[in-house]
């Protein structure tokens, strides 16, 4: 095989066979360590399967997908004394001494926010039959179903028309989860509610891009009534940052600001894309936004949501809300406040038109998988919600908060 480009023609100066041309030579040691961990991937899950089979509380499902570190594998726990655990997520890291570090990154990071929902859960299983495998290798999760935000982005614009957005209270409820996340973050012992003063753990995420946003079937509380759950994933290349600024908190409050964006304007993997500059109001002055594609506004958008959007990706991150305050704003006041009739009752803004979509999108139209048993309990979840949000903060009301967040929002 050649590796000569069509660029690298210059073979006068030198005798001998034509050279590979860097480029060329880069993009074969690529391909060759990329065919390496695909083995490597592959073996891994031969052996996970090798290492489940003889117990028959396990079934083996797949190979999920393998990364620079690692691989992931899908396994089946069918224990009906242990009705909660269903399918759970086996992440190895190979043999490099770089994929071990950003294991026992991962496995840290993920033992000091367990019990916080929006960051992916490790789970105990009893008897565990991994034990024989060294454990600096493996971590096992929750199974979060329904896919990563890259993927739903994708669905969401086959299902959508053509300049349509997804729907406001929609948007609204996956701000909060995104908001929940960096609260785990930031302050992993606070039950995902930031209260103004505490002070922060921080940890950046610093990997935060679509393939990293899981959702997964709603909870059975009020804040999950119309839309999935968002968690985070993959903390192996978080970190501890010194107290300067910008903080973890903020940066990591432009990232789901970045997320966000991708929502409203429905892009995949936008990393690629340069931001569009703008400049907006806040608090009598002007400063700049990385958010300049909803400047002025994308129709249909409500303009509070766009608003604090363009205040998370300001370019100057003392200009970001604090966690607190993007809290008590959304928890309190907007998503309980924006009810469909503030959107003039599109029917797009319904309860269950919201429901119809998003289970169209995840589920591709068809009814969800059911894992075990024959008991389906999606009737329990639907049918008796109550209205009222159970998550309060300390905030004391709308006047405090145009007080500490007076936003000209862009017209
Ligand atoms: N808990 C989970 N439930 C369901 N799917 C998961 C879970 N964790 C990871 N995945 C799937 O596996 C993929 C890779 O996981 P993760 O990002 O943790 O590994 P990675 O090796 O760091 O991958 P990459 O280098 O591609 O970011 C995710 O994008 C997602 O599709
Ligand atoms: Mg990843």
């Amino acid at each position: 095989m050649s590796f000569i480009s069509s660029s690298s023609t210059d073979s006068s100066t030198s005798s001998g066979p034509p050279r590979p041309s860097p480029s060329a030579v880069f993009k074969a040691r690529e391909a060759a360590a990329k065919a390496k961990r695909t083995a490597e991937a592959a073996a891994q899950a031969e052996e996970i399967k090798k290492t489940f089979k003889n117990d028959k509380r396990f079934e083996f499902l797949s190979l999920i997908a393998h990364g620079q570190f690692g691989s992931t594998c899908r396994v089946r726990y069918k224990d009906e004394a242990l009705p909660d655990i269903q399918d759970f997520l086996v992440k190895r890291s190979f043999k490099s001494p770089a994929a071990i570090r950003a294991l026992a990154v991962e496995k840290r990071h993920l033992g000091s926010m367990r019990g916080n929902r929006h960051v992916v859960q490790t789970i105990d299983i009893p008897d565990n039959p991994l034990a024989k495998i060294d454990e600096k290798e493996w971590i096992i999760m929750e199974w979060i179903a329904c896919g990563t935000m890259e993927n739903f982005i994708t669905r969401a614009k086959e299902r959508l028309v053509e300049g349509q957005t997804l729907p406001n209270r929609l948007l609204w409820r996956f701000f909060l989860c995104l908001v929940k996340s960096c609260i785990a973050m930031a302050h992993p012992n606070a039950g995902e509610i930031a209260r103004k003063g505490m002070t922060a753990s921080g940890l950046f995420h610093a990997d935060m891009h679509q393939g990293n946003i899981l959702l997964g079937d709603p909870p059975e509380d009020a804040e999950h009534s119309i839309a999935p759950i968002m968690k985070l994933i993959d903390f192996g290349m978080a970190e501890k940052w010194p107290k300067e600024k910008p903080t973890a908190e903020q940066e990591n409050i432009f990232d789901i600001g970045c997320i966000m964006l991708d929502l409203i304007m429905l892009r995949e993997n936008s990393q690629h894309q340069e931001p569009i500059y703008k400049e907006f109001e806040f608090r009598g002055k002007k400063f700049k936004t990385a958010a300049g594609r909803l400047i002025p506004g994308v129709h249909g958008v409500d303009k509070r949501l766009a608003g604090l959007i363009c205040a998370c990706m300001a370019t100057n991150a003392r200009f970001r809300p604090p966690l607190w305050l993007l809290h008590s704003d959304l928890a309190t006041v907007y998503i309980p406040g924006r009810t469909p009739d503030l959107y003039q009752n599109r029917a797009a803004e319904e309860d269950e038109a919201i429901t119809k979509l998003w289970r169209d999108i995840v589920y591709n139209g068809d009814p969800p998988e059911v894992i075990l048993g024959p008991e389906d309990e999606e009737d329990d979840i639907w049918s008796d919600i109550s209205s009222e949000l159970s998550v309060r903060s300390n905030y004391s009301g709308f006047s405090d908060l145009l007080e500490l967040f007076p936003f000209t929002y862009p017209t």
